[in-house]
């Protein structure tokens, strides 16, 4: 079965899928985009991800390409034509396709859209998850506002590398004052020793995760503890427990930091109760519309 990716207003095969060479996400990375879970053919919290999106397009003053509920159509239909029962839906909106010209395009000028589906296999995941993974820390480089989901990505791309090649999982970045901000591609969280959950207040130095908002949510339903606070990797270090959060990853436990075992390098029991907890307290699409 061919795959089906939705462009500017049609259903194509993925190998006659084409934008613009003039399409501003190709030239300078001007757009926004959106990473949502699919996992028993519904989408996961496609709420709160279509709310961030909102707020990525009007901090970038980019408009929606089609209405929401014109979206969320197209959204479920991409899953549909792909058949994707467990995998992930990917969006793109462009400030679309005009001579290179550093300004905001002509008045008029239609953001691109592009959504794509794909499947993972779940028993990925969950083998990841059972091991545990690691991670490295480096320092921030990114711009001063990675709380926009904006499709310029070079240190998050160069930072998953370095992890890749120290045979870690992910990379976290660490501001000036020593502090983790979070992952490549997901927040970063950890279990104190007397058993406060903590993760970095959503400021503008971290993507307000809505797998972290969600399991924020799911935490006080299990009754734990929560700190809205920075944590240094010695703090991490030192921890019961870590994990990073994400629309791929929901709660995934670290156990090892820069090659320093946290607790005693095996996934804890806290860990495994939130994504459980996701899992069955997530918000899951109902289709049709
Ligand atoms: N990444 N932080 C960063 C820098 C991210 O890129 C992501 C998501 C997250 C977690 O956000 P959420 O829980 O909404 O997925 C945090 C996606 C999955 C990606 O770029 O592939």
């Amino acid at each position: 079965m061919s795959r089906i990716a939705y462009v500017n207003g049609r259903y194509v095969p993925l190998a006659k899928a084409a934008v613009s060479i003039d399409d501003r996400a190709f030239t300078f990375g001007d757009g926004v985009y959106e990473v949502c879970e699919v996992s028993g053919g519904a989408l996961i919290e496609e709420g709160r991800h279509l709310a961030r999106l909102g707020r990525s397009l009007s901090a970038l003053s980019i408009a929606w390409p089609i209405g929401e509920q014109a979206l969320r159509l197209v959204m479920r239909e991409i899953v549909r034509l792909n058949r994707v029962r467990d995998g992930l839906l990917y969006l793109q909106i462009s400030r679309g396709a005009a001579r290179r010209d550093h300004g905001f395009p002509p008045e008029g000028t239609k953001p691109g859209l592009v959504v794509v589906a794909r499947l993972l296999d779940p028993a990925v995941g969950a083998a990841r998850a059972t091991a545990g993974v690691a991670v490295i820390t480096l320092p921030e480089q990114r711009w001063a506002r990675p709380d926009i989901k904006t499709l310029q990505l070079l240190p998050n791309v160069l930072a998953k590398q370095s992890a890749r090649e120290k045979s870690a999982f992910e990379a976290w970045f660490v501001d000036r004052a020593g502090f983790v901000t979070e992952g490549a591609s997901t927040n970063a969280w950890i279990l104190t020793p007397d058993g406060a959950l903590v993760t970095r207040q959503a400021d503008e130095a971290i993507l307000h995760g809505v797998t972290r908002a969600a399991l924020i949510e799911f935490a006080a339903r299990l009754g734990l503890r929560l700190e809205e606070r920075p944590f240094t990797p010695n703090e991490a270090q030192s921890a019961r427990e870590a994990f990073v959060s994400s629309a791929t990853t929901i709660a995934m436990p670290v156990v090892s930091i820069d090659g320093k075992a946290v607790g005693d390098g095996r996934p804890g029991a806290v860990v495994p109760s939130l994504r459980q907890a996701f899992r069955t307290f997530s918000e899951k699409s109902l289709r049709p519309l």
